[in-house]
């Protein structure tokens, strides 16, 4: 396969970064849409110069030019679509959150398994600038042994478009936690590599996306009538079998003092870090131990200049390994479905 021909399925307000992001590739392109929004698929359509245009995503699924679909729709469709794509031979690239919960998201791994296809969860701010240097630092044991971290993305008033698909539990699976916790869990996990979770304490709030205050007004979906039974705040603390922490906080809408926080804090046993605003890194110095806080300067990036697209096409051509991996997503899926299940409990949940 010299050119890896791809299927965009969601016209969506991210649709364009899954476009660029692929045509990125020497040796790819979106040379097909599918959306039930005509106007949206047209709009994407003439930006990227896409040959073909769909209604139903049906038809790319059965398309045989097709060889790979990037999947940004509903998460309700997340796990349907992944499947029907894996079964009819697609290499698939699915925005997050992985599913509605961790029973969907084992029966697309089982999908990805038997269709032996590049199936992954591409999560983006595991490419990012900031993410990338304190992951290489991170690797070569600049941190000593990672006890502790802290991660988050607080909006003030920062929740999807209401009326749209993002606040009903049914068509999302949940709220601010599987929208943007997600990237923050993952990306904590990722920097930290520690994936085995053991236990989680968490608790979610419904306080004011109910009463229709705080919408940010991202999504490109149309609204309809204003429904909203999902959390727009949450928070966690994570256990892992080594005996390190994670405390997670994540809101769409709550009273702050700013407009928006996130990025992940590192404590280690030589040193820690943050990647947000500015990555940087505190520890005492080597050469006279005066407590000092730096700011990394030219870090060899892990991943360069690649993006979960490239990275996806690149493994789908053989010529790299995923670097968001299938295991991986799965185990965030089952923290967060723990974070879910504590909430409604009250009682801390243990991770098998
Ligand atoms: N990685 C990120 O940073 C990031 C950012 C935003 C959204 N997302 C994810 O991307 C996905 C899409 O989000 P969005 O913001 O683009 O949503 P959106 O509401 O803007 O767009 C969803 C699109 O899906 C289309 N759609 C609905 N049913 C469809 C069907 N059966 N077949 C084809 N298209 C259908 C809608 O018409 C709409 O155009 C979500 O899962 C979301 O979590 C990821």
């Amino acid at each position: 396969m010299s050119e890896v021909r791809v299927g965009m399925i969601g016209a969506g307000a991210i649709a364009n970064s899954h476009c660029s992001g692929v045509n990125k590739h020497k040796n790819a392109k979106v040379t097909a849409i599918a959306d039930p929004n005509a106007e949206r698929a047209k709009e994407v359509q003439e930006l990227f110069d896409i040959e073909t245009v769909y209604s139903d995503w049906k038809e790319i699924v059965a398309d045989p030019n097709i060889d790979a679909v990037a999947v940004a729709l509903p998460n309700f469709l997340h796990a349907p679509v992944s499947i029907a794509a894996l079964e009819a031979g697609k290499h698939v690239i699915l925005d997050k959150p992985f599913a509605l919960n961790l029973e969907e998201a084992e029966a697309v791994v089982a999908a990805a398994k038997k269709s032996g296809k590049i199936f992954m969860v591409g999560m983006n701010q595991r490419f990012s600038k900031e993410g990338q240097i304190i992951k290489a630092l991170a690797d070569r044991g600049e941190f000593g042994e990672i006890y502790r971290a802290e991660t988050c993305w607080m909006r003030r008033t920062g929740a999807p478009k209401f009326g749209t698909w993002f606040g009903r539990k049914d068509l999302a699976g949940g709220g601010c936690l599987l929208d943007i916790g997600v990237h923050e869990l993952d990306l904590c996990l990722h920097l930290i590599n520690n994936w085995e979770p053991v236990s989680v304490t968490g608790q979610i709030f419904t306080k004011f996306g109910n009463r229709g205050i705080g919408e940010g007004g991202w999504g490109k979906s149309i609204p309809g009538e204003h429904v909203f039974d999902v959390d727009d705040s949450a928070t966690a603390l994570i256990k892992f079998a080594n005996g390190a922490v994670v405390d997670l906080k994540v809101s769409w809408i709550q009273h702050q003092a700013t407009g928006g926080e996130n990025g992940v804090k590192i404590f280690g046993t030589e040193g820690g870090a943050q990647t947000h605003p500015t990555p940087k890194v505190f520890r005492f110095a080597k050469e006279n131990g005066e407590y000092e806080v730096v700011e990394p300067q030219d870090v060899k990036l892990p991943y360069a200049a690649a993006c979960r697209h490239t990275n996806w096409i690149d493994a789908i051509l053989g010529d790299a390994e995923p670097i968001c991996k299938i295991e991986e997503a799965l185990v965030v899926q089952k923290i967060l479905d723990a974070i879910y299940e504590s909430s409604a409990t009250g009682e801390q949940v243990k991770i098998k």
